[in-house]
């Protein structure tokens, strides 16, 4: 009897063991397409994952931050519509990580090794059609706390642009975790004092006037609009980049270029943002008591005109927890189109659907955000927990979500975005009838 069994076990162990993955074979093309555009040298992950020796370093780390999907970072829960460039390992992938770290980190034969992956310095959309430099450099300090700094640049523009993409160049890409990008029609942000010795001003607030063009965050490749759509810039206009730097241990200096591209001609449809809450929740009475678990403020918006939905993003401070954004057609069916469950202020990206998604007149968004202001919120700034309410600071909190959409006929937009400030504004008068005192902070935000 023993002898059968043995038999028998023998050839099926010999054969799990030549399926055992290696790190060559196995683990190497999951690590270069997914992990080495930011776990490399330059880039802001504190290590490489280019090598056997690297991975075989971190090995049980990366089987823990993958089955967890910490990594590769990328907010967003799956959605039934897709989104593009979407950084996801597939189950397969994480369970094959984690057998091959079980299995003693086998490096298996070079031969079977793929080619690492080639970097390019360049600008990785070609020559863009203007490129501005910061004028003097940022110095960021060796240790301290997260730093949230405004600079602007005047464009010297003459005309009216359309951007189609944005790029940009750091000098110090280890301290820079991500970047947003307003314009400033008015042109006098770059004239505003600077706070401090180093150049531009704090906050992450960019400016009343300041309208949002994207931003720049982790490991996120640039990308030109898709089907010809693009951001006005009107003439005379700053470029307002604001920086999250987050101090690495050694004093860095920052200079970046910026790298904008033009349309040939101002494109046939124009994109719209439909923010729910309105200015992130201004509005709202946004009140959080310290230590509330759970504090939720919702918001719906009917659409007023067809239009096709591009892609959704989400903002909030550091004790933001969950975000969704749904669609209700008029048929009845149901699309969430963003919903974020472990909220980071580190990475916030905005998502942009594979496909546009139809949503015919009468769609109903609804908006949630949720706060999470317990102790038990590791990125509680605040210990203990203090008492939130809407602010610029980074210990103040605001939030939203939002759909970038284009109307299906362009005629439409301006009554979209009448009917959309129609909106903000009746949540605006809803406040000032609650609270009379609310009217004193708007003002003071509109001088800002
Ligand atoms: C978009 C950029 C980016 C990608 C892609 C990425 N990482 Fe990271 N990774 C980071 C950054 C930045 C950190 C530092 C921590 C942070 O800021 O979240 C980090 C941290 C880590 C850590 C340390 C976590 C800890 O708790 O100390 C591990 C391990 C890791 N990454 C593994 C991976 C693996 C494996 C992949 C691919 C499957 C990957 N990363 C993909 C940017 C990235």
């Amino acid at each position: 009897m023993r002898s059968i069994s043995a038999g028998l076990i023998f050839p099926l162990l010999l054969s799990a063991q030549t399926a055992a993955p290696t790190f060559n074979r196995d683990i190497a093309p999951i690590v270069y397409k997914n992990c080495a555009e930011c776990h490399r040298p330059g880039e802001a992950a504190p290590f490489s994952l280019l090598s056997y020796q690297d991975v075989a370093k971190k090995g049980k780390l990366i089987a823990a931050v993958t089955a967890s999907k910490q990594m590769p970072p990328w907010k967003a829960e799956q959605v039934s519509i897709g989104y593009r460039d979407e950084r996801r390992l597939k189950d397969s992938e994480i369970a094959l990580i984690r057998t091959w770290v079980q299995g003693g980190m086998p490096e298996g034969d070079a031969k079977s090794k793929p080619e690492a992956p080639k970097f390019s310095s360049g600008w990785r959309l070609g020559e863009p059609d203007l490129i501005v430099e910061m004028p003097a450099a940022y110095h960021v300090p060796a240790e301290g706390a997260d730093i949230y700094r405004n600079i602007a640049i005047p464009l010297g523009l003459a005309e009216d642009k359309w951007i189609t993409a944005i790029d940009m160049r750091l000098t110090a890409r280890q301290v820079v975790h991500h970047v947003l990008y307003f314009s400033d029609a008015d042109g006098k942000a770059h004239s505003r004092p600077s706070d401090g010795p180093e150049p531009g001003y704090s906050g992450m607030g960019a400016g009343a006037n300041a309208s949002g063009l994207g931003g720049w965050a982790l490991g996120a490749q640039p990308h030109f609009f898709p089907d010809g759509l693009a951001m006005p810039v009107s003439k005379g206009s700053d470029l307002i980049i604001q920086y999250h730097f987050h101090p690495d241990g050694k004093p860095e200096a920052e200079k970046s270029q910026i790298g904008l591209y033009f349309a040939k001609q101002a494109p046939d449809r124009r994109m719209t943002s439909i923010q729910l809450p309105p200015i992130y929740s201004l509005f709202s009475g946004l009140d959080i008591p310290a230590g509330q678990k759970d504090y939720v403020v919702r918001d719906s918006y009917v659409l007023p005109a067809d239009v096709d939905g591009i892609g959704v993003g989400a903002h909030a401070h550091y004790i933001g927890k969950y975000m969704k954004l749904t669609a209700t057609l008029p048929n009845g069916d149901k699309q969430t189109l963003l919903e974020i469950k472990d909220w980071d202020f580190a990475w916030q990206d905005r998502y942009f659907f594979q496909k546009p998604v139809s949503l015919p007149k009468g769609t109903r968004l609804d908006g949630e955000i949720h706060w999470d202001n317990s102790p038990e919120n590791p990125r509680n700034p605040s210990s203990p927990p203090i008492r939130v309410t809407w602010g610029e600071q980074s210990k103040d909190e605001m939030g939203s979500v939002h759909l970038i959409a284009v109307p299906k006929d362009p005629a439409e937009l301006k009554a979209i975005q009448a009917d959309y400030l129609q909106h903000r504004n009746k949540m605006a008068r809803e406040r000032v009838m609650q609270d009379p005192s609310f009217l004193q902070k708007i003002r003071e935000l509109q001088a800002k």
